[in-house]
């Protein structure tokens, strides 16, 4: 119903008057005035004027399913989403939704993490309202082996994302480390559930900071706030990455990986660079020369040989 009342009074420039407003919802004036008092207090700024009605004059920074629903122009992503104030993590949930069936696309979204995790067992530090954490589940129909296309072409679509919403430019260090100029300002984390032939599905995990104040960063790591210099409106920022991701999405299923294997290219910053990548207990160090067909980094060591590496942490040397 308040989301319905939102609807209404978006769509409104004045007033929309409470007899109106009730009769279209099939309320009472009185059930109307207690929908009210509760988006009031759920931060949503409503003017009511006796004889005029009601104006909304603003919405408050949450990535409320109303709020990222409205404007947003996808067939499916992001069409379903589960929304929490604060979660342990939402790869969690997201993976307990994937086991129930949960729609291809499905969204969940929490203002705060208490377990925000990254790869490689690290911590994502998740502060409230100040970023966009995210879990989005996927039903793609690709091999087992191929899950890390998606890594790519997520990191890929936060690029385009934050150039169109933002006008910033993001790099990608190999896989998924999203920098602007060498500083860490997001990541992604893919998981997946899997037979030996068949993908059940896979869920994608985004960590950006967003409207982090530099203070509150590690100094490897930087926000869209400062980098740009002023707040960044995380609703239209988040609804501009789920339009990207299912263009890319669709763009992988009807054309193949070549598109996004070439975008990729064109926003990284490791290929071609002399690197280290720790794997495991070993580190291969040489020249990264290209990504293949499913993503993984090859590697030329100083023996000529080339290493095909799938996971690890990738240092630039030079
Ligand atoms: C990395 O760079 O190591 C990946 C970080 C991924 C963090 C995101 S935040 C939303 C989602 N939930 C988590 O617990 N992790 C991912």
């Amino acid at each position: 119903m308040q989301e319905k009342i939102l609807d209404f009074l978006r769509k409104e420039d004045g007033y929309f008057s409470g007899d109106q407003l009730s009769h279209k919802l099939g309320i009472t004036r009185q059930a109307l005035w207690k929908h009210i008092q509760e988006l009031r207090d759920a931060g949503y700024e409503i003017v009511a004027v006796p004889h005029l009605g009601y104006r909304l004059d603003s919405a408050p920074d949450r990535l409320f399913a109303a709020e990222v629903l409205s404007g947003l122009k996808t067939k499916f992503f992001g069409r379903k989403i589960y929304y929490y104030d604060a979660l342990s993590s939402t790869m969690d949930v997201a993976v307990e939704l994937g086991m129930k069936s949960a729609a291809d696309g499905a969204l969940i979204i929490a203002e705060t993490q208490t377990k925000g995790r990254g790869r490689l067992g690290r911590i994502w530090f998740s502060p409230k309202h100040k970023g966009i954490y995210l879990s989005i589940i996927l039903r793609p129909k690709i091999l087992p082996n191929q899950a890390s296309l998606l890594t790519l072409l997520a990191a890929v679509s936060i690029c385009e994302a934050v150039k169109d919403a933002c006008n910033l430019d993001l790099q990608i260090k190999w896989p998924n480390d999203l920098l602007i100029g060498n500083k860490k300002i997001g990541g992604i984390l893919t998981e997946l559930n899997a037979e030996i032939d068949k993908v059940n599905f896979v869920v994608i995990g985004l960590g950006l900071n967003v409207n982090n104040d530099l203070k509150a960063l590690v100094s490897q790591a930087t926000s869209l706030k400062e980098e740009k210099k002023e707040e960044v409106n995380r609703v239209k920022l988040l609804q501009e990455i789920l339009l990207k991701m299912e263009e890319n999405y669709l763009l992988l299923q009807d054309k193949g990986r070549g598109k996004i294997l070439e975008k990729w290219r064109h926003y990284n910053i490791t290929l071609g660079r002399r690197i280290k990548v720790y794997c495991q207990k070993q580190h291969i160090e040489g020249d990264a020369v290209d990504i293949d067909t499913d993503g993984g980094l090859l590697v030329r060591r100083d023996t000529g040989v080339i290493e095909r590496v799938l996971s690890g942490d990738v240092v630039h040397c030079r």
